[in-house]
């Protein structure tokens, strides 16, 4: 499922050096393989290929202009939250037609630049944002075309800040409030009803979730296909991928060696079972998968600085840090930190990974065994590709990372390490402190 693997001793993404890539751009850097999100793609494509399917990808998961321009060459859409995603897309050559703009607070001027660009419909997460869609499309003499959040009620069974379709999470409407939804918003004159939506959360392990929730909703969909003539379903995004073993998943045979009970999610088995419930409504269906396409296919390589024996631990301190990949800090999440350089001969050793930041939370892992290595070696943080970048902050006035494009033994910068003066362009000493 991602082309990272060790040629020799060697960790490689396709046919470059991961070391090669970190002499010539430093580290923090991210990395990112073309040809791993390219298969992505296409094995959803595949899976589903009984659909009429557009797929708009989440590029909240990864939304540098070279991924952007990678999707779109494929023919995706694009899942946005922000005026500021539009114009990554326009800026990367995207199709706004072909996208989706969800977020539960858009704002007049992001539904404006919205419906200057074409947009293919707003994801509706309320009535107060239903009318001030239908305000800003009369103000500009258009109607906007629309579809309606549901909110199902169902647990994704992921972690508790990715869950997204509970009745206790702020997205989407209630299905018992949907139909009264739909109602009102057939009477607004700026409004087209061309679809609906869910989204149940991130990272999701098993298909289940994904199959209850479309059984729930999928009667309701064909009634307002029936009533309003909508001509989409979207079903969100969420599909999971391999943190724990994310190195050995990449390698040929892993995956057929496992039984199938103890199988990660697979766009196949996801394929599989949503294929039967999807193709009878006769409808576009819409996915908006983000981590799926891009996690497994990015590492963020990291230099050691020190090796640190404390009083009960050691800790190998790192020169990344939560502000480059902020998802252990958030999530607890859990990242495969592997040598770039592989030495069997050296003893393992019992370490947590932490980054220079001043934060205790600032830890990439606890009692991880690891090859020993020194101060100067590098390392990879694995499957980073997805809410890696896209999450970081200047936090201790770190510079942003660098990030690299990989496609067999071609390699591209596709963002420079930020610079100092970058950082503070935008700051002045008032008058009254001069
Ligand atoms: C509305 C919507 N669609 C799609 C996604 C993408 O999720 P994932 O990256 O897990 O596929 C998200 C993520 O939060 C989302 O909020």
């Amino acid at each position: 499922m991602h082309h990272f693997r060790y040629a020799g001793s060697d960790l490689q993404c396709e046919s470059v050096d991961l070391a090669a890539v970190a002499r010539l751009y430093g580290t923090p850097t991210y990395v990112y393989s073309a040809s791993t999100i390219e298969d992505h793609y296409k094995r959803l494509q595949t899976s589903l290929a009984g659909l009429d399917l557009q797929i708009c990808y989440a590029m909240k998961a990864n939304s540098n202009l070279a991924l952007l321009k990678l999707f779109s060459n494929l023919g995706a859409g694009f899942d946005l939250v922000s005026g500021g995603e539009i114009r990554r897309v326009i800026a990367a050559g995207g199709n706004v037609k072909t996208s989706v703009f969800a977020g539960v607070g858009k704002t007049e001027a992001e539904i404006k630049l919205a419906l200057e660009n074409g947009i293919f419909s707003f994801h509706v997460e309320s009535e107060p944002e239903l009318a001030r869609i239908n305000h800003v499309a009369g103000t500009m003499g258009v109607k906007a075309p629309i579809a309606i959040r549901i909110n199902p009620d169902v647990d994704a069974k992921t972690h508790a800040k990715i869950t997204t379709g509970k009745s206790d999470n702020k997205f989407g409407v209630p299905l018992r409030f949907a139909a009264a939804a739909y109602e009102a918003a057939s009477k607004l004159k700026n409004i087209e009803l061309k679809g609906v939506q869910m989204h149940i959360g991130s990272q999701l392990t098993s298909v289940g979730p994904f199959v209850e929730a479309v059984k729930k909703v999928a009667p309701f969909v064909a009634e307002l296909k029936a009533s309003y003539g909508i001509s989409y379903f979207s079903i969100g995004g969420g599909m999971g991928i391999v943190y724990k073993d994310s190195l050995a998943s990449g390698q040929p045979g892993w995956w057929d060696a496992l039984p199938p009970e103890q199988r990660p999610l697979t766009p196949e088995v996801y394929g599989e079972a949503l294929t039967p419930l999807l193709q009878p409504l006769g409808l576009k269906i819409v996915l908006e998968h983000g981590r799926f396409m891009v996690g497994n296919a990015g590492v963020l390589l990291s230099k050691v600085e020190h090796l640190k024996r404390g009083a009960n631990k050691n800790f190998l301190i790192v020169d990344a840090a939560m502000n480059d990949l902020m998802r252990p800090a958030m999530y607890d999440s859990y990242h495969e930190i592997v040598p770039l350089h592989r030495d069997t001969s050296r003893r393992a050793l019992t370490v947590d990974v932490v980054g220079p930041i001043c934060e205790t939370g600032d830890c990439f892992a606890k009692d991880r065994q690891l090859q020993e290595v020194g101060e100067g070696e590098l390392i990879a943080f694995m499957s980073a590709g997805a809410y890696g970048y896209t999450m970081a902050s200047r936090y201790n006035t770190r510079a942003l990372a660098a990030e690299v494009l990989v496609k067999g033994s071609s390699f591209e910068l596709i963002n420079a390490r930020e610079t100092f003066e970058h950082m503070i362009a935008n700051e002045k000493v008032p008058a009254f402190l001069r």
